[in-house]
């Protein structure tokens, strides 16, 4: 220090403050009897984190990263149906939760968790539970489909399903022919924006098969949905001569088809009709799930197809999510081998079966003479079409203010909306409110058509369709 202040020409002092600052601000550290060094440089201070920004600066940064979604089927909020709202409420086609069978669930869960964990705790096959596709083979063969147990494949319910099909057959440039009206997620995944969507239409006397004469030498269709009992929104079977004469048609033009089977079980009068799968084995990709016979928040369902579709599933399922639960599998395969689903499905079909019949009578004793429907032999809703220039959307509005809900035929629509058409589900409402909640929409009926003949203001909407 000495030597450095007579240098510098300064006072000892000084350049002895000046180093005490150094090491203060930790440039330099001293040593007794070593010296003074400078300090390594140590890591930079970490940036400052950036100010949030608001919201829509939010939204504008993530928009242009997304890919293309304009096929997306708009959600039901959109509608303002609000979950657990105290309204009638004929939306929800999957079982209520006081139909839901918790204590045999849980029995069967308490087995899984003390007998099965060495089944449960891994990560277990893509294809699924072992034991629970023995069981499918076996129920399946009552029903008429002859499959091995290679030919099954586990998925998260029918929606994960359609969505491993999509990915596994459908292209851009694709064309897919689905039912017009139809479940929208089907629409959703099975469909893109790069993919060319040809409608089966569907009338009061069933689908209409024309539509496959004029497909002849332009035939770029991948696959044709279909939901041969009772349809989503219609309700509606598919006739047994109407299923043969699709799946000729199908065969005839090589078109692989989709049959959507979820709803299958819930058949009130008498067994339903064959299956597709059943007279095309190797044509037809069957699906179906645990959801509507016991509730969709279990998400476990199959796909029934050829081996070939299965190996390719199989590698679309594994990069997709491994496998789906297993623990949920476990329980569902005890749960059924139990035989505690027969006994569920033999009584929620009792209970569907006298709410259905409510609801017919009700429609029958409170609606106007015009409106038109089918009693379903099976399923969960009813459809109802009313006059022409009626407005289902409009009249939502009304209803909900009167404290019931439905939902809208025209949101069933991918491409020509009906406005005309009302979905009742008849699933999750007893008896006498399905009955207080049709005494009230048949009033309002009565008391708006009458107005709105005077106003007009139930003429077809002004305003773009849904989907
Ligand atoms: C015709 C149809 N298919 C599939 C699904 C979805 O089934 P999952 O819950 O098995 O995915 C629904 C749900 O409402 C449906 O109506």
């Amino acid at each position: 220090m000495r030597e450095l202040a007579r240098k510098l020409g300064v006072n000892r002092i000084t350049v002895e403050a000046a180093f005490s600052r150094l090491e203060a601000s930790g440039l330099v550290h001293s040593h007794v009897g070593r010296g003074t060094f400078v300090a390594h440089p140590g890591p930079e201070a970490p940036p400052k984190p950036p100010v949030t920004p608001d919201p829509e600066a939010v939204a504008r940064f993530w928009g242009p990263l997304f890919v293309d979604l304009r096929s997306s089927t708009p959600t039901m909020p959109a509608l303002g149906i609000k979950p657990g709202s105290k309204s009638i409420s004929f939306v929800p086609a999957a079982p209520p939760p006081d139909l839901f069978p918790a204590a045999d669930l849980r029995r069967c869960m308490d087995f899984v968790l003390k007998r099965r964990v060495a089944e449960i705790a891994r990560v277990g096959p893509s294809d699924g539970l072992p034991s629970l596709k023995a069981y499918l083979v076996r129920w399946l063969s009552q029903h008429g489909i002859a499959a091995s147990e290679d030919e099954v494949l586990i998925t998260t319910g029918c929606q994960q399903a359609m969505d491993l099909i999509r990915k596994a057959l459908i292209g851009p440039g694709d064309a897919l022919l689905m039912e017009n009206p139809t479940y929208p997620g089907a629409v959703t995944a099975l469909s893109s924006s790069h993919v060319e969507r040809l409608e089966l239409p569907v009338h009061d006397r069933g689908l209409d098969l024309r539509v496959f004469q004029s497909l002849n030498g332009r035939n770029r269709s991948k696959l044709v949905y279909c939901v041969p009992n009772f349809q989503n929104p219609t309700g509606g079977a598919m006739p047994l001569e109407a299923r043969q004469q699709l799946v000729a048609y199908a065969s005839q033009m090589r078109i692989p088809i989709l049959e959507d089977d979820v709803f299958g079980e819930l058949h009130y009068n008498g067994a339903a009709l064959p299956p597709l799968k059943s007279l095309a084995p190797h044509l037809v990709i069957y699906i179906g799930s645990f959801s509507k016979m016991l509730t969709p928040g279990l998400r476990v369902g199959w796909v029934v197809a050829p081996r070939p579709v299965i190996k390719q599933l199989r590698v679309l399922k594994q990069a997709t999510d491994l496998q789906t639960n297993l623990f949920m599998q476990a329980a569902l395969d005890e749960f059924c081998r139990r035989d505690l689903l027969h006994h569920h499905l033999k009584r929620v079909r009792r209970v569907f079966m006298r709410r259905r019949d409510a609801l017919a009578e009700s429609l029958r004793r409170h609606f106007p003479p015009e409106a038109r429907w089918q009693l379903p032999s099976g399923g969960l809703s009813i459809w109802v079409s009313l006059h022409p220039g009626f407005n289902a959307e409009q009249f939502l509005r009304v209803a909900q203010e009167n404290g019931v809900e439905f939902l809208p035929g025209s949101v069933f629509y991918f491409r020509s909306p009906m406005y005309n058409s009302l979905r009742l589900s008849f699933a999750a409402e007893d008896e006498a409110r399905i009955q207080e909640g049709i005494r009230t929409l048949g009033s309002l009926l009565q008391t708006h058509s009458a107005r709105s003949r005077d106003l007009e203001s139930w003429l077809d909407p002004p305003r773009a369709p849904i989907m």
